[in-house]
């Protein structure tokens, strides 16, 4: 079958054809069609993501991004222009106009949609789609009802079925995407999620029935790799920067030289709530420790520090991820670990991880590939096909929801 699958709940706005077929054991999917529009370039000048205007692009950017989209898939096709086939169209546009209010009222709030959209409906056939899957939370509220409404807005003029799916869920089965990846599935099994909103270890205990077993207390990861990051002067977003100035660092420099540059400026951060016996994480504290470690210099930082607090500030990070995983492992005897959420784009946490999982060769470790590690439609779609292929049902009436768990 084949999945629409739309992504709008931060700053990433993501259109995407998959194909799927096969059942739960053995599902497959190929990609048709994957158009996405970063606005990262936008919100750079705000230092983060600015709610109204991550809107206002979703909203100019969903209707060329479907085009590109079916484009990919060969399946944007326009009405034909001769007399004879517009009489055989003539239905299917009688019966659009007879939902134009609908829409239009259903798109009121989202400047300039309905124009784009109405166009677009009107010039284009119908394309053989069977299910639209899209983020309906958690996320920016305000950019998350631009996916949301879209979607309504197709699902009524193409009579389609829509799931509304959890953005988490999207990043844990995310990797599924890859056949030799859903072999490896095994129940229970334990998902780290580290994102720009989320850090969370959850407990798999069958096919979407998920318990966080552990959570921040206070900022994500990449929260706190976005706040240290601009800290160093790094631009937003700072996660893939502070990754590529402590690769850059480590290429220059030996473990030896490394350690003697710490040693020289005393550049230890704290693992906060290493030992705690529960699986929570914290992030602020070791956020404010850099940025005291940093005013204390009373001076600006020189290449070779700000390296090597980047260097240390991942450390930490990466400490911390490993050793609660490690004890959430242990205690609930996990079978597979998947990693999921923007930071897994980190090449050093995904190596830590990596040798985590050779001390235990039981576990069976499922990571997705970098190019959809962050935020994407694919996830969404592949997300949507579980739900269908589980049973769940397909709803018109689901709103955004700011906050929603799993
Ligand atoms: O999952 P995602 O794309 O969006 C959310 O759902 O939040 O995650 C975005 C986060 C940002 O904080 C970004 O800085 C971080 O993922 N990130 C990284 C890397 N690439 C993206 N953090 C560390 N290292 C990276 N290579
Ligand atoms: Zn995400």
């Amino acid at each position: 079958m084949k999945i629409l699958g739309i992504e709008t709940s931060c700053d990433e706005t993501a259109v995407c054809l998959l194909e799927a077929s096969g059942d739960v054991t053995n599902a497959t999917f190929a990609i048709l069609g994957n158009a996405l529009y970063s606005q990262v370039a936008i919100h750079k000048e705000y230092g983060g993501v600015f709610p109204a205007v991550a809107k206002r692009e979703h909203a100019k950017n969903l209707v060329p991004l479907l085009g590109r989209a079916l484009e990919d898939a060969r399946l944007l096709v326009p009405f034909p222009t001769e007399m004879s086939v517009i009489e055989k169209t003539a239905g299917f546009l009688s019966e659009l106009d007879n939902k134009k209010v609908e829409l239009q009222t259903l798109l009121a709030r989202e400047i300039g949609l309905f124009d784009e959209l109405w166009k677009f409906l009107r010039q284009y056939q119908k394309p053989p789609i069977d299910m639209i899957a899209v983020t309906n939370g958690p996320g920016l509220e305000p950019a998350l009802w631009v996916g949301v409404n879209f979607s309504k807005a197709l699902a009524i003029a193409w009579n389609l079925p829509t799931y509304p799916i959890n953005h988490l869920e999207g990043h844990v089965l995310s990797p599924l995407i890859e056949a030799h990846q859903l072999q490896k599935i095994a129940f229970p099994a334990l998902s780290l999620i580290i994102s720009g909103g989320h850090t969370e270890l959850v407990l798999i205990k069958d096919w979407l029935d998920y318990e966080v077993i552990g959570q921040t207390k206070d900022d994500a990861v990449g929260e706190a790799f976005d706040k240290v990051a601009r800290m160093l002067d790094l631009p937003y977003p700072g996660g893939p920067e502070i990754s590529k100035l402590v690769d850059q660092y480590n290429k220059q420099n030996d473990e030896l030289t490394q350690k003697n540059i710490k040693e020289k400026y005393a550049v230890n951060f704290p693992r906060p709530m290493i030992d705690s016996p529960d699986l929570d994480f914290s992030f602020s504290g070791l956020k404010t420790a850099v940025l005291y470690f940093i005013k204390g210099q009373n001076a600006p930082l020189s290449p070779e520090l700000k390296a090597a607090i980047a260097r240390e500030f991942q450390d930490a990070v990466i400490e911390v991820l490993v050793s609660k995983t490690q004890k959430a492992l242990e205690n609930y005897e996990i079978k597979n670990l998947i990693l999921g959420g923007g930071v897994i784009a980190n090449s050093a946490i995904r190596a830590a991880f990596e040798k985590m999982i050779l001390a235990s060769p039981h576990i069976h470790l499922i990571i997705p590939p970098i190019s959809i590690s962050t935020d994407n439609a694919l996830m969404i779609a592949v997300a949507g096909y579980f739900n269908f292929l589980l049973g769940r049902k397909s709803r018109g009436d689901f709103t955004a929801i700011g906050h929603l768990s799993l």
